[in-house]
């Protein structure tokens, strides 16, 4: 290992065992926190690769012992002692290292240190914000250091297992075109260009199509993707990809090789491999749990009470179905007892996924208790009931409205009162495949893709294209783990005309589409192979994999969810010659430029 001012590193600090008793040794690292004890300093001396005890004592040192005096937390030195065995009494078992100490005699300090703002240990108390700000210090935390190495080997795992599947990994353009994705992009405007921008790209999905006409067969890349969108737990501005496409291939080719995958992923991490890839088409969750990515490790399923209360004289109901819209509910086992401010409560939470209410029947043990069953018949509750398989103790929730708010409102719910009931094994793995998605969307009377537009549709619903595009399916496969939208992917179209009557479908005008696709229809001119591929979040797997509740844990610079750099304080103000380099000029007089 390196020699440093004249002492060469000879084992990590985590290295050392009893076996190493006798040995001499240099370690090099911070210290983590010194202790004086009649006569003896005992320093513990931390490195990436884990924590040991060193032990200042003047009969071995004087030099050594004067100097260690000084040793205030974070400095980093080195040290050069034998390893001892540490004596009865004094071993701690819960350090890896706990059996031996070094007792010094040489101790160079490399560098000193200020007191750092956060605790540098596993307990660290540190709110997030000042954890970004000094995110340096943050990341020499054990547990963010681990959350590192673990990134490190899910991205080798990725880089081994297609290797072995013949993948090539191709960098593609950052300094790009819009890809559309559904998100706003992030611009760069050219100097050289004046009036002209980039798009930083939401996917590399053009060029990894572009690749497959190349006929370099099978490409893949671990890649940055940029999204101007509204953050959350789960999304941050700049993220990763493992990004893939492959050319000659069905849906189950790709789905296959990501199952292998993904066993590989979790052999790396430590983590039983999977033991099952479950499949569901996109009608069947969003009937049954009101969600494309349904959380499966729970049940609490929706059920539908349309039929039953058709004709009841509550009219929320009644009139909701007669008017196309739908009645759901979800038996939350056991809850009857649940109070009137919790019910206040699930009201105002349905509230925000646009539910205008939320209807109850408690199944107590004096009797029923809701405000809705007395517009309710004895049969219309004893259905009702019987449908939803209740029992005494068990509380019905429902809510009545059309089918995107039911489904929205419950399975958001369903979500809550799971965690709130504490039903989600945390050790568990649950993983599935949503299948059969529809290949538009309807948004504001237009259709978008529900995807993106170069999704192929499914062959026998390729004649729906013209009459009924609202009923068409996609070739569009997404993997769901534990409730979270891991991966997605599809097999594209490859043809010119079909891919030039989407765009026509999606309402583009044959400008547009030549202006911002056209050299992917010329390419598609040239012979090319039908082909489909996948990506997956990186920073999402990796969170999951952790335990771990923030892609910002996974990410070692993260932004936060105004999308900021606290660190470096990104996004920053630019001097006004820089400005007028990239012929910008910033309207908005409240926003103060240098
Ligand atoms: P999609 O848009 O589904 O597909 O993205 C693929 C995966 O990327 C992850 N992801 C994100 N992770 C963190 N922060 C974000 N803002 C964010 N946005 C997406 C998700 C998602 O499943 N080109 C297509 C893939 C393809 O068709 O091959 C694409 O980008 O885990
Ligand atoms: P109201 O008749 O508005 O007093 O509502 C009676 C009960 O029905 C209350 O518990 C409301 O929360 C509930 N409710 C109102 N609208 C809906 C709806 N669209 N879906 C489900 N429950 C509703």
């Amino acid at each position: 290992m390196a020699t440093i001012n004249g002492l060469e590193r000879s084992y990590y600090c985590g290295d050392l065992r009893k076996k190493h008793v006798g040995e001499e040794v240099t370690l090099m690292g911070w210290v983590q926190r010194r202790r004086d004890h009649g006569g003896l300093i005992f320093a513990d001396l931390r490195d990436r690769f884990g924590l040991v005890q060193v032990v200042f004592n003047p009969e071995e040192s004087q030099e050594a012992f004067k100097k260690a005096e000084d040793l205030r937390k974070e400095y980093v030195i080195a040290i050069t002692g034998e390893v001892i065995a540490r004596p009865e009494g004094t071993i701690n078992s819960d350090l890896a290292t706990g059996e031996v100490e070094i007792n010094v005699n040489e101790l160079r300090v490399l560098d000193s240190a200020e007191t750092p703002p956060l605790q540098i240990s596993e307990e660290c108390d540190a709110g997030e914000d000042l954890r970004l700000k000094y995110r340096y210090l943050d990341l020499r935390r054990s547990d963010m250091q681990e959350n590192i190495v673990l990134r490190h080997n899910v991205k080798k795992a990725v880089r081994n297992y297609l290797d072995d599947y013949n993948f090539l990994e191709v960098e593609t353009p950052m300094l790009t075109r819009s890809t559309p994705e559904g998100a706003r992009d992030y611009l760069v405007p050219s100097r050289v260009n004046a009036g002209k921008f980039y798009a930083l790209p939401q996917s590399p999905q053009l060029f990894k199509q572009l690749l497959m006409v190349s006929g370099m067969d099978r490409y893949y890349q671990i890649v940055r993707c940029f999204r101007d969108e509204d953050l959350r737990a789960d999304r941050q501005p700049e993220f990763t990809q493992i990004d893939m496409e492959m050319s000659f291939v069905n849906e189950e080719d790709i789905i296959s090789l990501v199952e292998g995958m993904m066993e590989e992923i979790f052999d790396t991490a430590g983590l039983e491999a999977p033991t099952e890839f479950q499949r569901m088409s996109y009608q069947e969750a969003m009937s049954r749990y009101g969600s494309d990515r349904p959380d499966l490790r729970f049940d609490l399923e929706l059920v539908d009470i349309s039929e039953v209360v058709k004709d009841a004289e509550f009219n929320v109901f009644s009139g909701t179905v007669a008017s196309g819209g739908e009645v759901k509910g979800i038996n939350a086992k056991g809850c009857a007892s649940f109070s009137r401010k919790d019910m206040d409560e699930l009201t105002d939470y349905v509230g925000i996924y646009g539910a205008k209410g939320l209807a109850w029947i408690a199944l107590r043990e004096d009797g029923i208790s809701s405000p809705i069953s007395k517009f309710l018949s004895d049969e219309e509750l004893d259905n009702i009931i019987d449908k939803m398989d209740a029992k005494e103790g068990d509380l019905l929730l429902f809510v009545a409205d059309k089918p995107k708010v039911v489904a929205a409102a419950l399975g958001n719910l369903r979500q809550k009162l799971a965690s709130r009931l504490d039903l989600i094994d945390q050790d568990e793995f649950n993983f599935v495949w949503i299948t059969d998605f529809p290949l538009f969307d309807e948004a504001e009377g237009k259709l978008v893709s529900l995807h993106h537009p170069f999704t192929a549709p499914q062959d026998e619903d390729v004649d729906l294209l013209d009459d009924d595009p609202v009923k068409v399916k996609a070739k569009a496969y997404d993997l769901v783990l534990n409730g979270i939208e891991i991966g997605g992917g599809s097999i594209r179209i490859h043809n010119r005309d079909l891919q030039q009557k989407i765009f026509e479908i999606l309402s583009l005008e044959e400008e547009e589409i030549n202006d911002k696709f056209g050299f992917l229809l010329d390419a598609f001119e040239y012979g090319t192979p039908p082909h489909g591929g996948i990506a997956f979040g990186l920073d999402r797997l990796v969170m999951l994999l952790g335990g771990l509740e923030t892609i910002r844990d996974v990410i070692a610079f993260p932004k936060t969810q105004n999308a900021t750099c606290l660190l470096t304080e990104a996004p920053s103000k630019v001097e006004k010659s820089q400005l007028e380099e990239l012929h910008l000029e910033i309207e908005n007089l409240e926003i103060d430029i240098d």
